[in-house]
């Protein structure tokens, strides 16, 4: 499908850079716009078909209704009802579906798995979250941030595993000129690759980005606090890890060294007394369910920017 024209795939957040802040400030104008979607269907007689090698509440939810809602249709494959992985390989996989969809998302294990499959799409490929990446929650967090101006308040402070999550905050906080603490314990820390990459970026945007081993160092003075589980999906026979996590937990004294008005932020799902307190996720700080149902709006926009630029671009210049 899609016809000749060239496609764009969404692996990691950065993939996005030039257009990323146009992409939010879009999503927050349908999001206060929701009469618009009465007639705005960017995705009719489109298929956008998602593939889950794990487990998914928001990715799949949220997809599954956008697409509907910009008049598309959602297929959704979970991997044991098809032959990948089994006796068909990524590449035909790839071949095969984009014959049939305008569209793949693609929740894997080895980041490798989401470029192969990117490789060898006729049709843009996104990334629903990698051992490497989580770029459509980057998105939402970043409209998050955005919608309520929590940049201004202080910096981001990351308080945890150096997991997919982290690694796309930091790349599309140094896109936008947002700084950037992050602590995890030793051991622990952010891919480097992905953090030189994410420097690159913030040498041009201004953003400053900074490691610590020590959770304090991190949170004081911020604006905005994330947190992410410990043990990702995928590594739940490391249960040793969180021994190491013991200071980490995102608790009422911890929080007390951010400022006032910080914000929450977890991408969920939360374990909850283990990275973070009922007394912390469930306060008047915490904006975990607005970043939940930015997934969709978030997705909404890069969906309309891969699937019909044109409709994108229309939509924008018509608000
Ligand atoms: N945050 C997130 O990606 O949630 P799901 O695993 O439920 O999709
Ligand atoms: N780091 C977590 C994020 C879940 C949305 C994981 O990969 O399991």
């Amino acid at each position: 499908m899609n016809g000749n024209k060239e496609k764009f795939d969404l692996l990691a957040i950065d993939d996005l850079a030039e257009v990323l802040p146009k992409l939010i400030d879009w999503a927050i104008r349908i999001k206060n716009d929701e009469e618009a979607l009465f007639d705005f269907k960017p995705l009719d007689g489109m298929t956008i078909g998602s593939i889950y090698e794990k487990p998914s509440t928001r990715t799949r939810v949220s997809f599954e209704v956008g697409v509907g809602r910009l008049g598309g249709q959602p297929l959704t494959l979970l991997a044991n009802d098809i032959q990948l992985g089994k006796s068909e390989s990524i590449a035909d996989t790839a071949a095969v579906l984009s014959r049939y969809v305008d569209c793949i998302t693609y929740r894997c294990f080895g980041h490798n798995d989401v470029s192969e499959l990117a490789k060898h799409a006729s049709v843009p490929v996104i990334n629903a979250l990698s051992d490497m990446h989580h770029p459509c929650q980057a998105a939402a967090d970043m409209m998050t941030i955005v919608e309520r101006s929590a940049n201004e308040n202080g910096h981001v402070a990351w308080i945890g595993d150096g997991n997919n999550v982290l690694h796309d905050l930091v790349l599309a906080s140094a896109i936008l000129g947002f700084d950037v603490k992050y602590a995890t314990p030793n051991g622990f820390e952010p891919n480097e690759r992905v953090m030189s990459k994410a420097l690159e970026i913030a040498k041009r945007t201004g953003a400053k980005i900074e490691g610590f081993d020590d959770p304090v160092a991190a949170i004081s003075g911020a604006g905005v606090v994330y947190t992410d589980v410990f043990v990702s999906m995928g590594e739940e026979g490391l249960s040793g890890k969180l021994e190491s996590f013991r200071q980490f937990q995102v608790n009422e004294e911890l929080v007390s060294k951010a400022d006032d008005n910080y914000l929450f932020m977890h991408c969920l799902p939360a374990h909850r007394g283990e990275e973070v307190t009922d007394g912390v996720i469930d306060s008047s700080n915490s904006v975990v369910f607005d970043q939940a149902e930015n997934r969709m709006w978030a997705q909404m926009s890069i969906l309309t920017f891969l699937c019909n630029e044109q409709a994108w671009e229309t939509y924008w210049e018509l608000r």
